[in-house]
């Protein structure tokens, strides 16, 4: 007899738990665990086990003789998707592209297909929100016109599978997995079960087939994918794409990814004919920069791999409520700043308001921008500008000491790259040709250093 076992499953993320609870220990949810019952395994009646290549499924094996089955990942040809994704798609993985509507998700899309598509990779492309005949105009305009690129309009998921078998692509892609739906399956378009269920499918279909799969999926304004977190769970893949609606910047991330890093960061500049890459990022952050402003500092900091020079800038106004307000900067990390500021330096910031932000729409989350956002919020209160042509590198402990960071050589070295004449660094710092750099072990040394002396300024 095949004894069964019951257990349950979250309806809104697909998290599976022993026993019924009143509440989903993945996504929080309430109310949500459904009973299922599950055939149980049939115990191997006959003392015999079942054989296969070792680390095959059901056969135990020494880690050392698991076959990796990683294959090598395809590159898509657009250079800033293929370094988030650690070099391109991995064969039978299926990548879930997340983002807000109108950010750009189906326009990079299609830019990637039509480039592979240009090279002899058969691609095909579920257009299940927008006509062919306007992935076709949009096409023409971001040059992704090329016979290997099969488009079909569809929402329906059994005839999704059946294009495939008629098509046999290379990638498929989905635009978007909210709208594909399963008619003989309950729930409309879009509900919690319908794009899980779709989505189970096609991740099926990927790893049977080691068919790369590319799925967008639409979040909300609060962040969540809209309905089905359970997504996040079941892909391979999550990369997010965002950007701020008032800029052209798009910043591409992996949220997930389990062929490589997360840390990777892609920039791409919306324009006319589509994406373009944005390789010299740093450039592209500095452009609008003026020169001498009173509370603007250049950070050198750290993105991925990827060591960028971005703008830091502050605005400190008195008033009788010290407001703090961030953009692209951790709110935590201004409040530690300005602890440090005041019990170090004694500039009284209980008493202002204090903006901080990093210019061009990028968000920095790691600690190599302290010294620049100190100094930005020190110029801003004290108003002196920073010396001309000098770059801050360095992490602020609770003491007032600046810290070393990862990498400091290689930010140096694109400070170095882009004709910084200077850089504040922590003591120790390595030494990089044509950057002089100016050794300040705490909060006091760096703004003695870093700021212009009123007197020199009024002598100039
Ligand atoms: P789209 O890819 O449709 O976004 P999503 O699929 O994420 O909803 O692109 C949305 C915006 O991008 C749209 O408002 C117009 C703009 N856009 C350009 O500025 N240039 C272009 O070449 C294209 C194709 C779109
Ligand atoms: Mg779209």
């Amino acid at each position: 007899m095949v004894k069964t076992r019951t257990s349950y499953r979250c309806a809104e993320c697909g998290a599976e738990a022993p026993r019924w609870l009143g509440r989903c220990p993945a996504c929080e949810s309430w109310g949500t665990l459904q009973e299922r019952v599950a055939p149980a395994r049939p115990a191997a009646t006959d003392g015999r086990l079942r054989t296969g290549a070792p680390g095959s499924s059901g056969v135990p094996a020494s880690i050392v003789d698991v076959d990796s089955g990683c294959a090598d990942p395809m590159p898509t040809g657009v250079g800033e998707l293929d370094r988030v994704l650690g070099g391109g798609l991995v064969p039978g993985s299926v990548t879930l592209l997340a983002g807000e509507p109108g950010m750009g998700k189906s326009t990079l899309l299609l830019q990637a297909l039509g480039s592979m598509a240009r090279h002899g990779t058969r691609c095909l492309l579920v257009t299940a929100e927008e006509s062919c005949a306007q992935v076709r105009v949009r096409a023409e305009r971001v040059g992704a016109l090329a016979p290997e690129l099969v488009v079909v309009a569809e929402t329906s998921l059994p005839h999704v599978l059946a294009h495939v078998d008629a098509v046999g692509p290379s990638v498929l892609a989905l635009d978007s997995i909210q709208t594909v739906v399963d008619p003989d399956q309950p729930g409309a378009p879009g509900s919690v079960s319908q794009v899980r269920d779709g989505a189970y499918r096609l991740v099926q279909l990927a790893k049977e087939r080691a068919l790369p799969t590319v799925m967008v999926g639409h979040v909300t304004k609060e962040g969540t994918l809209a309905g089905p977190r359970v997504l996040e769970h079941i892909v391979d893949t999550v990369l997010t794409f965002d950007g701020d609606r008032g800029h052209s910047l798009r910043l591409l991330r992996a949220l997930k990814h389990r062929f490589g890093s997360t840390h990777e960061l892609g920039l791409f500049e919306m324009g006319e004919g589509g994406l373009a890459d944005v390789p010299d990022a740093s450039a592209r952050f500095l452009v609008d920069r003026r020169t001498g402003a009173i509370g603007s500092a250049i950070a050198g900091v750290l993105e991925g791999t990827r060591p960028l020079l971005v703008e830091v800038q502050s605005l400190v106004v008195e008033s009788s409520v010290p407001r703090r307000t961030v953009t692209g900067v951790d709110p935590g990390r201004l409040g530690m700043l300005l602890a440090v500021l005041d019990q170090h330096h004694r500039l009284d910031l209980a008493k202002y308001e204090v903006y901080a932000s990093v210019a061009g729409g990028l968000r920095v989350a790691e600690p190599g921008i302290d010294l620049a956002l100190l100094l930005a919020i020190a110029s801003a209160r004290l108003r002196r500008p920073l010396a001309e042509g000098i770059v801050a590198v360095g992490e602020v402990g609770l003491g007032g000491e600046v810290r070393s960071v990862p990498q400091l050589e290689r930010r140096l070295a694109e400070a170095a790259r882009l004709g910084m004449v200077g850089a504040l660094v922590p003591p120790g710092a390595p030494a990089v040709p044509g950057l002089p750099t100016f050794e300040v072990g705490d909060v006091d040394a760096a703004i003695a250093r870093g700021l212009v002396d009123p007197r020199a300024a009024s002598a100039a």
